[in-house]
């Protein structure tokens, strides 16, 4: 049973990446996202905190630790839209 729901999840996951990953993510939108959203663990500019410095990375990474958190990181999927996603992503692939 809860191997079928990872798998759902897994399968539904791979289409919402996707999903973010076809947007044009605005670096400079990306920033204020990332002041609001991120910057309380990952520090200014990426900078490190409790949630350790950020520089660079690979888009899909970025995208899915976003999406779907990790073990320390709250999931951000539905407290931001796809678009501000995308556009954090960019910020901190692309400038960071
Ligand atoms: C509540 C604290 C917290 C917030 C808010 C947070 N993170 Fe994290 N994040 C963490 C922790 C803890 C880790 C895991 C430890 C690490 O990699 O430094 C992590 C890991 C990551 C990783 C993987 C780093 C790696 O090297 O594997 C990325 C990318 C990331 N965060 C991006 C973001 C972005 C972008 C935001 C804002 C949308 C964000 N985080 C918001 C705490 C946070």
């Amino acid at each position: 049973m809860t191997i079928l729901f990872a798998l759902l999840l897994a399968c539904a996951g791979e289409g919402r990446v996707d999903d973010i990953l076809a947007l044009t993510g605005d670096p400079v939108a990306g920033e204020a996202v990332f002041d609001s959203s991120c910057a309380s663990c990952h520090g200014a500019a990426g900078s490190g905190g409790s949630g350790g410095a950020l520089s660079g990375g690979d888009p899909q990474g970025v995208a899915e630790t976003v999406l779907f958190g990790n073990d320390e990181m709250p999931a951000f999927d539905g407290d931001l839209s796809d678009q501000e996603i995308a556009d954090v992503v960019a910020y901190v692939t692309e400038v960071l």
